[in-house]
Protein backbone atom coordinates (compact mmCIF):
# COMPACT_ATOMS: atom_id res chain seq x y z
CA UNK A 1 0.00 0.00 0.00
CA UNK A 2 1.85 3.18 -0.81
CA UNK A 3 0.93 5.78 1.33
CA UNK A 4 1.61 9.60 -0.09
CA UNK A 5 1.80 13.37 2.38
CA UNK A 6 0.81 16.71 0.83
CA UNK A 7 2.37 19.04 3.25
CA UNK A 8 5.74 17.16 3.42
CA UNK A 9 7.95 19.83 5.13
CA UNK A 10 5.01 20.76 7.62
CA UNK A 11 5.57 20.14 10.89
CA UNK A 12 2.95 16.80 10.96
CA UNK A 13 4.10 15.85 7.29
CA UNK A 14 7.63 16.24 7.84
CA UNK A 15 7.14 13.30 10.68
CA UNK A 16 5.26 11.44 7.86
CA UNK A 17 7.67 11.70 5.42
CA UNK A 18 11.35 11.61 7.16
CA UNK A 19 10.48 9.47 10.21
CA UNK A 20 7.80 6.90 9.02
CA UNK A 21 8.90 6.77 4.98
CA UNK A 22 5.70 7.67 3.51
CA UNK A 23 5.91 9.27 0.23
CA UNK A 24 5.84 13.27 -0.44
CA UNK A 25 3.42 14.64 -2.89
CA UNK A 26 5.13 17.33 -4.06
CA UNK A 27 3.05 20.31 -5.43
CA UNK A 28 1.45 23.23 -4.71
CA UNK A 29 -2.35 22.13 -4.38
CA UNK A 30 -3.36 25.77 -5.71
CA UNK A 31 -1.91 24.37 -9.24
CA UNK A 32 -4.33 21.47 -10.45
CA UNK A 33 -1.82 20.42 -13.04
CA UNK A 34 0.86 20.18 -10.30
CA UNK A 35 -1.60 18.21 -8.60
CA UNK A 36 -2.37 16.03 -11.15
CA UNK A 37 1.05 15.42 -12.06
CA UNK A 38 2.09 14.54 -8.54
CA UNK A 39 -0.61 12.31 -8.09
CA UNK A 40 -0.58 10.42 -11.14
CA UNK A 41 3.37 10.35 -10.70
CA UNK A 42 3.05 8.73 -7.44
CA UNK A 43 -0.17 6.76 -8.04
CA UNK A 44 -0.96 6.03 -4.28
CA UNK A 45 -3.45 4.09 -2.26
CA UNK A 46 -3.80 6.58 0.47
CA UNK A 47 -3.48 10.44 0.94
CA UNK A 48 -2.64 12.33 4.55
CA UNK A 49 -3.56 15.73 3.12
CA UNK A 50 -1.89 17.78 5.76
CA UNK A 51 -1.24 20.72 3.93
CA UNK A 52 -3.00 23.91 4.70
CA UNK A 53 -2.21 27.43 5.95
CA UNK A 54 -2.41 26.68 9.57
CA UNK A 55 -1.64 30.69 11.18
CA UNK A 56 -4.73 31.12 12.88
CA UNK A 57 -3.77 34.95 13.01
CA UNK A 58 -2.08 34.89 9.26
CA UNK A 59 -5.90 33.03 8.04
CA UNK A 60 -7.67 36.46 9.78
CA UNK A 61 -5.68 38.80 7.83
CA UNK A 62 -5.69 36.86 4.80
CA UNK A 63 -9.04 35.07 4.72
CA UNK A 64 -9.14 34.65 0.74
CA UNK A 65 -5.96 32.97 0.89
CA UNK A 66 -7.01 30.76 3.91
CA UNK A 67 -9.93 29.63 1.43
CA UNK A 68 -7.76 29.09 -1.26
CA UNK A 69 -5.62 27.11 -0.07
CA UNK A 70 -7.97 25.21 2.73
CA UNK A 71 -10.77 24.83 0.54
CA UNK A 72 -9.88 25.18 -3.11
CA UNK A 73 -6.85 23.29 -2.69
CA UNK A 74 -8.33 20.65 -0.90
CA UNK A 75 -10.48 20.72 -4.20
CA UNK A 76 -8.30 19.92 -6.59
CA UNK A 77 -7.12 16.89 -4.62
CA UNK A 78 -10.58 14.96 -4.69
CA UNK A 79 -11.03 16.03 -8.06
CA UNK A 80 -7.87 13.87 -9.47
CA UNK A 81 -7.43 11.03 -6.41
CA UNK A 82 -10.94 9.13 -7.29
CA UNK A 83 -10.14 6.22 -5.72
CA UNK A 84 -8.44 4.85 -2.63
CA UNK A 85 -8.42 6.66 0.78
CA UNK A 86 -8.14 11.12 1.43
CA UNK A 87 -6.94 11.26 5.21
CA UNK A 88 -7.93 15.26 5.47
CA UNK A 89 -6.38 16.62 8.93
CA UNK A 90 -8.76 18.82 10.65
CA UNK A 91 -8.71 20.90 13.49
CA UNK A 92 -10.61 21.52 16.62
CA UNK A 93 -10.81 24.65 15.77
CA UNK A 94 -13.77 23.69 13.31
CA UNK A 95 -15.42 24.01 16.96
CA UNK A 96 -16.29 27.19 18.99
CA UNK A 97 -15.09 25.99 22.15
CA UNK A 98 -17.18 27.75 24.69
CA UNK A 99 -19.70 24.55 25.11
CA UNK A 100 -18.28 21.09 25.64
CA UNK A 101 -15.07 20.16 27.61
CA UNK A 102 -14.39 17.06 24.53
CA UNK A 103 -15.93 17.40 21.35
CA UNK A 104 -17.18 14.16 19.85
CA UNK A 105 -17.59 13.39 16.14
CA UNK A 106 -21.05 14.30 16.60
CA UNK A 107 -20.99 17.85 17.99
CA UNK A 108 -21.74 20.12 15.47
CA UNK A 109 -19.06 22.79 14.22
CA UNK A 110 -19.35 26.37 14.75
CA UNK A 111 -16.15 28.27 14.00
CA UNK A 112 -15.21 31.45 15.83
CA UNK A 113 -11.98 32.38 13.27
CA UNK A 114 -11.24 32.47 9.60
CA UNK A 115 -8.56 28.80 9.99
CA UNK A 116 -11.48 27.02 11.68
CA UNK A 117 -14.11 27.95 8.82
CA UNK A 118 -11.89 26.96 5.99
CA UNK A 119 -10.86 23.82 7.73
CA UNK A 120 -14.62 22.92 8.03
CA UNK A 121 -15.54 23.70 4.51
CA UNK A 122 -12.33 21.80 4.02
CA UNK A 123 -13.59 18.64 5.75
CA UNK A 124 -16.91 18.94 3.43
CA UNK A 125 -15.00 19.57 0.18
CA UNK A 126 -12.54 16.94 0.70
CA UNK A 127 -15.78 14.35 1.65
CA UNK A 128 -16.67 15.30 -2.20
CA UNK A 129 -15.80 12.90 -5.04
CA UNK A 130 -16.11 8.68 -5.30
CA UNK A 131 -13.25 8.40 -3.07
CA UNK A 132 -13.34 7.11 0.75
CA UNK A 133 -12.09 10.33 2.95
CA UNK A 134 -11.91 10.14 6.86
CA UNK A 135 -11.66 13.30 8.52
CA UNK A 136 -9.32 12.81 11.18
CA UNK A 137 -9.73 16.07 13.74
CA UNK A 138 -6.76 16.69 16.25
CA UNK A 139 -6.75 18.97 18.95
CA UNK A 140 -2.74 20.48 19.87
CA UNK A 141 -0.07 18.38 18.37
CA UNK A 142 3.91 18.33 19.78
CA UNK A 143 6.99 17.41 19.39
CA UNK A 144 10.54 18.25 20.81
CA UNK A 145 10.47 20.99 18.01
CA UNK A 146 7.49 22.49 19.38
CA UNK A 147 9.03 22.55 22.72
CA UNK A 148 12.09 24.04 22.30
CA UNK A 149 11.73 27.39 22.21
CA UNK A 150 9.23 27.28 25.91
CA UNK A 151 12.72 24.60 27.08
CA UNK A 152 14.90 27.12 26.26
CA UNK A 153 13.29 29.65 28.43
CA UNK A 154 13.19 27.20 31.20
CA UNK A 155 16.96 26.48 30.77
CA UNK A 156 17.67 30.31 30.98
CA UNK A 157 15.09 30.83 34.28
CA UNK A 158 12.80 32.74 32.36
CA UNK A 159 9.29 33.10 33.55
CA UNK A 160 6.71 32.45 30.95
CA UNK A 161 2.89 32.16 31.22
CA UNK A 162 0.80 30.48 30.10
CA UNK A 163 -3.40 30.27 29.52
CA UNK A 164 -5.40 28.38 31.74
CA UNK A 165 -8.21 29.52 29.87
CA UNK A 166 -7.45 27.16 26.77
CA UNK A 167 -7.39 23.67 26.86
CA UNK A 168 -6.39 21.47 24.46
CA UNK A 169 -6.06 17.36 24.11
CA UNK A 170 -2.19 17.26 23.73
CA UNK A 171 -0.79 14.54 21.73
CA UNK A 172 2.70 13.71 20.85
CA UNK A 173 3.04 13.50 17.35
CA UNK A 174 4.17 10.04 16.53
CA UNK A 175 1.41 8.82 19.15
CA UNK A 176 -0.80 10.54 17.01
CA UNK A 177 0.56 8.78 13.53
CA UNK A 178 0.19 5.26 15.37
CA UNK A 179 -3.39 6.20 16.10
CA UNK A 180 -3.25 7.17 12.01
CA UNK A 181 -1.64 3.98 10.95
CA UNK A 182 -4.40 1.94 12.81
CA UNK A 183 -6.76 3.72 11.38
CA UNK A 184 -5.92 3.39 8.09
CA UNK A 185 -5.70 -0.82 9.01
CA UNK A 186 -9.68 -0.66 9.88
CA UNK A 187 -10.24 1.83 6.42
CA UNK A 188 -13.16 -0.62 5.07
CA UNK A 189 -14.99 0.21 8.73
CA UNK A 190 -14.33 3.23 9.94
CA UNK A 191 -16.61 6.37 9.92
CA UNK A 192 -15.92 9.48 8.11
CA UNK A 193 -14.87 11.46 11.30
CA UNK A 194 -12.48 10.23 14.04
CA UNK A 195 -11.03 12.32 16.88
CA UNK A 196 -7.36 10.97 17.32
CA UNK A 197 -6.12 13.28 20.00
CA UNK A 198 -4.52 13.08 23.17
CA UNK A 199 -6.51 11.34 26.18
CA UNK A 200 -8.36 14.39 28.33
CA UNK A 201 -7.68 18.10 28.09
CA UNK A 202 -5.14 20.29 30.14
CA UNK A 203 -4.74 23.92 29.89
CA UNK A 204 -1.55 25.29 28.23
CA UNK A 205 -0.70 26.25 31.64
CA UNK A 206 -1.03 22.38 33.23
CA UNK A 207 0.59 21.07 29.95
CA UNK A 208 3.98 23.87 30.45
CA UNK A 209 3.65 22.81 34.52
CA UNK A 210 4.04 18.79 33.78
CA UNK A 211 6.29 19.30 30.79
CA UNK A 212 8.56 21.47 33.32
CA UNK A 213 8.46 19.12 36.34
CA UNK A 214 9.14 15.77 34.10
CA UNK A 215 12.02 17.12 32.21
CA UNK A 216 13.39 18.46 35.53
CA UNK A 217 13.24 21.87 35.23
CA UNK A 218 11.84 24.00 37.99
CA UNK A 219 7.91 24.32 37.58
CA UNK A 220 7.86 27.97 39.54
CA UNK A 221 9.11 29.23 36.03
CA UNK A 222 5.74 28.75 34.54
CA UNK A 223 2.84 30.84 35.80
CA UNK A 224 -0.78 30.92 35.21
CA UNK A 225 -2.46 33.94 32.91
CA UNK A 226 -5.88 34.49 33.21
CA UNK A 227 -6.16 37.09 31.24
CA UNK A 228 -6.81 37.16 27.63
CA UNK A 229 -4.25 38.37 25.50
CA UNK A 230 -5.78 38.62 22.66
CA UNK A 231 -6.91 34.82 22.00
CA UNK A 232 -10.21 35.91 22.13
CA UNK A 233 -10.33 34.18 18.50
CA UNK A 234 -9.42 30.87 19.32
CA UNK A 235 -11.85 28.10 20.64
CA UNK A 236 -11.43 28.34 24.42
CA UNK A 237 -11.96 24.66 24.98
CA UNK A 238 -10.35 22.44 22.98
CA UNK A 239 -10.71 19.34 24.07
CA UNK A 240 -11.84 15.72 22.01
CA UNK A 241 -13.68 12.95 22.74
CA UNK A 242 -11.47 10.36 22.03
CA UNK A 243 -13.93 7.05 22.82
CA UNK A 244 -15.02 7.20 19.22
CA UNK A 245 -10.91 5.90 18.60
CA UNK A 246 -10.63 3.96 22.03
CA UNK A 247 -14.00 1.60 20.53
CA UNK A 248 -13.06 1.28 17.21
CA UNK A 249 -9.50 -0.10 19.04
CA UNK A 250 -7.03 2.99 18.18
CA UNK A 251 -4.17 3.46 20.36
CA UNK A 252 -5.31 6.14 23.00
CA UNK A 253 -2.13 8.05 24.57
CA UNK A 254 -2.08 10.35 27.20
CA UNK A 255 -0.31 13.97 26.97
CA UNK A 256 1.99 12.78 29.74
CA UNK A 257 3.17 9.95 28.07
CA UNK A 258 3.80 11.96 25.13
CA UNK A 259 6.11 14.63 27.54
CA UNK A 260 7.97 11.38 28.19
CA UNK A 261 8.28 10.21 24.56
CA UNK A 262 10.17 13.33 24.48
CA UNK A 263 12.21 12.77 27.59
CA UNK A 264 13.80 9.68 26.00
CA UNK A 265 15.17 11.22 23.01
CA UNK A 266 16.36 13.95 25.07
N1 LIG B 1 -0.12 21.06 14.49
C1 LIG B 1 -1.27 20.95 15.17
O1 LIG B 1 -1.28 21.03 16.41
C2 LIG B 1 -2.55 20.65 14.45
C3 LIG B 1 -3.72 20.57 15.20
C4 LIG B 1 -4.92 20.31 14.54
C5 LIG B 1 -4.94 20.10 13.17
N2 LIG B 1 -3.81 20.20 12.46
C6 LIG B 1 -3.89 20.01 11.01
O2 LIG B 1 -2.86 19.13 10.61
C7 LIG B 1 -2.33 19.53 9.35
C8 LIG B 1 -0.82 19.70 9.46
O3 LIG B 1 -0.56 20.71 10.43
P1 LIG B 1 0.91 21.22 10.67
O4 LIG B 1 0.97 21.67 12.08
O5 LIG B 1 1.89 20.22 10.18
O6 LIG B 1 0.92 22.51 9.75
P2 LIG B 1 2.16 23.26 9.10
O7 LIG B 1 3.40 22.98 9.86
O8 LIG B 1 1.72 24.67 8.91
O9 LIG B 1 2.30 22.54 7.69
C9 LIG B 1 1.43 22.80 6.62
C10 LIG B 1 2.20 22.56 5.35
O10 LIG B 1 1.33 22.86 4.25
C11 LIG B 1 2.12 23.50 3.27
N3 LIG B 1 1.33 24.28 2.33
C12 LIG B 1 0.72 25.47 2.52
N4 LIG B 1 0.17 25.89 1.37
C13 LIG B 1 0.44 24.94 0.46
C14 LIG B 1 0.16 24.82 -0.93
N5 LIG B 1 -0.51 25.76 -1.61
N6 LIG B 1 0.58 23.71 -1.58
C15 LIG B 1 1.27 22.76 -0.93
N7 LIG B 1 1.60 22.83 0.37
C16 LIG B 1 1.18 23.92 1.03
C17 LIG B 1 3.05 24.39 4.07
O11 LIG B 1 4.15 24.73 3.28
P3 LIG B 1 4.84 26.17 3.50
O12 LIG B 1 5.28 26.22 4.91
O13 LIG B 1 5.94 26.16 2.50
O14 LIG B 1 3.77 27.18 3.23
C18 LIG B 1 3.44 23.46 5.21
O15 LIG B 1 4.56 22.68 4.86
C19 LIG B 1 -3.07 20.79 8.94
O16 LIG B 1 -4.05 20.44 8.00
C20 LIG B 1 -3.68 21.31 10.22
O17 LIG B 1 -4.90 21.98 9.97
C21 LIG B 1 -2.60 20.47 13.06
Amino acid sequence: MKIAVTGSEGKLGSWLVNKFGFTPLECNILKPEEVKEAINTVSPDVIIHTAALTDVEYCQEHPKEAYEVNVHGTSNIVDVFTKGLLIYCSTVHVFSGNQYFAYSENHKPSPVNVYGFTKWAGEALASFGSQQTIVVRTSKLFDLAYLAHGIKLLQDGITQDYPTFITRSFVYTPHFIQGLLKLIDLRETAPNIVNIAGNGAWSYYDFWGNVAIELGYDSSYIMPRTIDNGELSRPKRGGLSTDLAARMGLPIYSAFGGIKAVKEIM
